[in-house]
């Protein structure tokens, strides 16, 4: 697509303004990163990066957890919640050994086979750890584009098809620009643009913002907003 004029704004912001979280550093294995999403698929990022950091020093490589009992995996989840996740992770584990030489695919259809993953994480994986121009699309994300995009307050119940396709349409040409596209509306999401309490004083593209312009129209009960 024709360069948007919210990418420089968003991208400046997300480089200034983006929590250091361990991985999205430069390096993270893509096995490592799809621990992380599975994690904080639903754990909020606080709780999961002692358990991230724990687990990804104790099982580097899918292959190192994929040789442990399965229950080991479960208590070294700890109190994340849904610990089921954890089964499902060394599940995973197991076929990218056994199937894919230990190393995470990186293609759509194959990712989407394992264990636990779903469109969100199978898109997570490819963009942020593969690099690929793919749209991520979480429930920040679709709050951050319903608004911007939409003039809504919230995005529908899941994500359809065209929503798809019209992220995938907003993202920047350029596969890594696009990856940090991808992750800079998810860290506004969780920072800036939230459910409850949006800061809009604090949004790098407030000026384009649909929603702001409606004047904030609430989705259900009017509440007083920024
Ligand atoms: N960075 C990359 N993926 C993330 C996620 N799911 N939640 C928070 N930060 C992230």
């Amino acid at each position: 697509m024709p360069v948007s004029p919210l990418h420089a704004p968003l991208l400046d912001w997300y480089a200034a303004h983006a929590r250091d979280l361990p991985w999205r550093q430069p390096g993270v294995s893509a096995w490592d990163v799809l621990v992380s999403e599975v994690m904080l698929q639903q754990t909020p990022v606080a709780r999961v990066l002692p358990v991230w950091l724990e687990w990804t020093a104790r099982w580097p490589t899918a292959a190192a957890l994929a040789a442990e009992a399965p229950g080991e995996a479960v208590r070294a989840w700890g109190r994340l919640g849904y610990p089921r996740r954890a089964l499902r992770l060394h599940a995973a584990a197991v076929v990218v050994t056994e199937q894919h030489g230990g190393e995470l695919p990186d293609e759509l259809a194959a990712l989407r086979t394992l264990p636990g993953v779903g469109a969100y994480t199978a898109a997570a994986v490819l963009s942020f750890a593969h690099g690929r121009r793919h749209a991520v699309l979480d429930t920040n994300v679709r709050r951050v584009l319903a608004r911007v995009g939409d003039g809504v307050e919230n995005a529908g119940p899941s994500a359809t098809a065209a929503e798809y396709a019209r992220a995938e349409a907003l993202l920047p040409d350029d596969p890594g620009e696009a990856a940090r596209w991808a992750v800079a509306t998810m860290e506004l999401g969780a920072l800036v643009c939230t459910a409850r309490a949006p800061r809009c004083s604090e949004c790098p593209v407030a000026d384009a913002c649909r929603w702001r312009a409606a004047g904030y129209p609430a989705a259900q009960t009017q509440a007083r907003r920024p």
